[in-house]
């Protein structure tokens, strides 16, 4: 493989090299990115199916990193930086990184509480984390597979199962994508998270390993289905758009949320508060395992992404708390299960 991508390489190198000839200033400057561009695939493991698509493909990367330059250089209270997602367009990422058409409704559903807190509460602790308390597994990855609104779920039902007195126990995704549909979702596709939970009351969930991820939309196995560890009574919804209600509800176990995960800002997303205006058209689902308020600073919630550890903050995503429907609109339609 070594081999291959070296000559890839060398190729892609001509191509660009033949092109930029003429000016040795430009020449240098590619040279640097090609530089880039070899470390970005052994370090991914990047395997391109011919030239051709290397080439593409180091142009899209090429065009990204100067992207993430300009912005890194405007100062943002978070940076960018090149990773997984950096050869692919803004319109790829969107279409295997993100659900399609997501609506969650969850404040219109007359069936469930909605925890609500508007006084302003003065016994709110300054920080919480709940991956210091054991509550939160491992940081996993949804591959490409438009279905964060399972990862979200399984991640906060995994949340609450250990906080009831239980072992904490990686949940399976792949029953909430196989075997949800007749709860409005749909797969790799999309889903919600309330109608995740509603699934999960009905029917449970199985481990992991019981009912292990495949990133792919498979018929459920009713047997492996079967193989529940975990149940929830029921589940809440938190008040939309109140960051008091939001964050009172963080202090009692992780809560999943909605959010627009704007390519512009989560797709180079490496480090740092997301205080932007990233929009608030839902098509993603993560976790909020805590908040903090530090004086001086700008309050931030922690969020659990499911696109691998290598993405941001060790697979973690920090989005700072404002009013409203909140940053990337994360107060929209937050969630949780009850056990
Ligand atoms: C990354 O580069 C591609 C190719 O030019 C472009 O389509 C995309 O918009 C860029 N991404 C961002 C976030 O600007
Ligand atoms: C960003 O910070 C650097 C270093 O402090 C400074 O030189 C530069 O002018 C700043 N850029 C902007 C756009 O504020
Ligand atoms: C996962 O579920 C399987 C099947 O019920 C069980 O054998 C296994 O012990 C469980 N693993 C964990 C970590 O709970």
């Amino acid at each position: 493989m070594k081999k291959g991508v070296f000559i890839g390489l060398g190729v892609i190198g001509m191509i660009v090299v033949v092109g930029m000839m003429k000016n040795p200033l430009i020449y240098e400057r590619y040279q640097v990115e090609l530089e880039e561009f070899e470390s970005f695939m052994s370090s991914y493991g990047k395997v391109y199916k011919d030239d051709d698509e290397k080439l593409m493909r180091f142009r899209v990367f090429k065009d990204n990193l100067s992207y993430i330059r300009v912005i890194n250089l405007e100062n943002h209270s978070w940076t960018l930086a090149a990773n997984f997602f950096s050869d692919l367009t803004f319109e790829e990422f969107s279409n295997i990184q993100l659900d399609k058409s997501l609506n969650d409704e969850t404040n219109e559903n007359p069936d469930f509480n909605i925890l609500s807190s508007n006084e302003k509460s003065l016994n709110l602790p300054n920080s919480i984390d709940w991956r210091a308390k054991n509550a939160v597994t491992p940081i996993k990855n949804q591959q490409s597979c438009g279905c964060g609104w399972a990862f979200a779920t399984t991640a906060s039902v995994e949340g609450a199962w250990k906080i009831n007195g239980h072992p904490l126990i990686s949940m399976s995704e792949q029953q909430l994508v196989d075997c949800s549909s007749s709860y409005g979702n749909k797969g790799c596709t999309s889903g919600t998270i309330v109608n995740a939970l509603k699934y999960v009351q009905a029917n449970g969930l199985a481990n992991e390993t019981a009912y292990p991820y495949t990133a792919s939309t498979k018929l459920c196995s009713k047997s492996k289905a079967a193989l529940v560890v975990a149940k929830i009574s029921s589940y809440n919804s938190v008040q939309s758009s109140s960051s008091n209600s939001l964050m009172t509800a963080i202090v009692n176990q992780p809560i999943a949320v909605a959010v627009d995960a704007n390519p512009t800002y989560w797709q180079f997303y490496s480090s740092g508060v997301i205080d932007g205006n990233c929009g608030t058209t839902i098509n993603h689902n993560v976790l909020v395992v805590g908040y903090f308020t530090i004086a001086g600073q700008t309050p931030y919630y922690v969020c659990k992404n499911s696109w691998g550890p290598s993405w941001g903050m060790s697979g973690y995503v920090q989005i700072s708390i404002v009013d409203g429907l909140g940053t990337c609109g994360i107060q929209t339609s937050p969630a949780y299960p009850v056990v």
